[in-house]
C-alpha cells in the first residue's frame, strides 16, 4: 500500500466516525443546532398538520388554560384581528428534533361558514321583507321580527341592503365573508 492510499483510508475512517457520532447526537437530549435533525416546532407549515383556532368564545380564562386558540373570531379590518396559537402536529414520516405536536403562534382568527356578500345582498334586495337576509346570517330573532313586519313596512328592508354595503350587518357567528374561487 502506498502513502496516498493509506491516507484516503485514514481520510474515510474519519469521515464515518465523524458521521456516527453526529447520527449518536439524534439520541441525546440536548439539541445541537449544528446536528442533522431540524427542531419539529421550526418546520415549516408544509410539513405540519395545523388545527383550525379553537373558538373559546370570548372567555380569556378557558383561552390561557388551553393555551391556544381564539377569544374572538373575525374584525372588519384585518390587521385588527386577533392572531391565536393553534396546535399542530408534524405529518408522519418527517423526522425532526423534539416533541412532535405543539401550539404555534400568529394563526388569524377568522372563520368561514360559506356566507357570501354578493348572495346575501341579493336575498336583501329582492327578499328582505320576509327577512330573508336576516335568516342566512343567522340573525333568526330580528329576522323573524323583519318577517313578521313585512321588513318593517319597507323600512327595515332598506336600512338592512344599507346596513349590508356599509358592512354593518355581519354574519351572526362573527365568520367572514367567504370570497368566489
Ligand atoms: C371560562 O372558562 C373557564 C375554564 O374553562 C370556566 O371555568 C369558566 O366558567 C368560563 N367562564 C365563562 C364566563 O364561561
Amino acid at each position: 500500500m502506498n502513502w496516498s492510499a493509506s491516507f484516503l483510508l485514514i481520510f474515510c475512517v474519519l469521515i464515518v466516525s465523524v458521521h456516527s457520532s453526529s447520527i449518536d447526537n439524534i439520541n441525546n437530549d440536548e439539541y445541537d443546532p449544528h446536528g442533522p435533525l431540524v427542531l419539529c416546532s421550526f418546520l415549516p407549515l408544509e410539513f405540519l398538520e395545523c388545527q383550525a383556532p379553537i373558538d373559546h368564545k370570548g372567555n380569556k380564562t378557558a383561552r390561557d388554560e388551553a393555551g391556544h386558540g381564539c377569544v374572538k373570531f373575525g374584525n372588519y379590518k384585518y390587521e385588527n384581528v386577533e392572531k391565536a396559537k393553534v396546535q399542530c402536529e408534524v405529518l408522519e414520516g418527517i423526522e425532526c428534533f423534539g416533541p412532535r405536536s405543539f401550539n404555534k403562534d400568529g394563526f388569524p382568527c377568522v372563520k368561514y361558514t360559506g356566507q357570501y356578500f354578493v348572495t346575501t345582498l341579493m336575498y336583501s334586495i329582492l327578499l328582505g321583507f320576509l327577512g330573508m337576509d336576516r335568516f342566512c346570517l343567522g340573525q333568526t330573532g330580528t329576522a323573524v321580527g323583519k318577517l313578521l313586519t313585512l321588513g318593517g313596512m319597507g323600512i327595515w328592508w332598506i336600512v338592512d341592503v344599507i346596513l349590508l354595503v356599509t358592512n354593518t350587518l355581519q354574519p351572526e357567528d362573527s365568520s367572514n365573508w367567504n370570497t368566489y374561487a
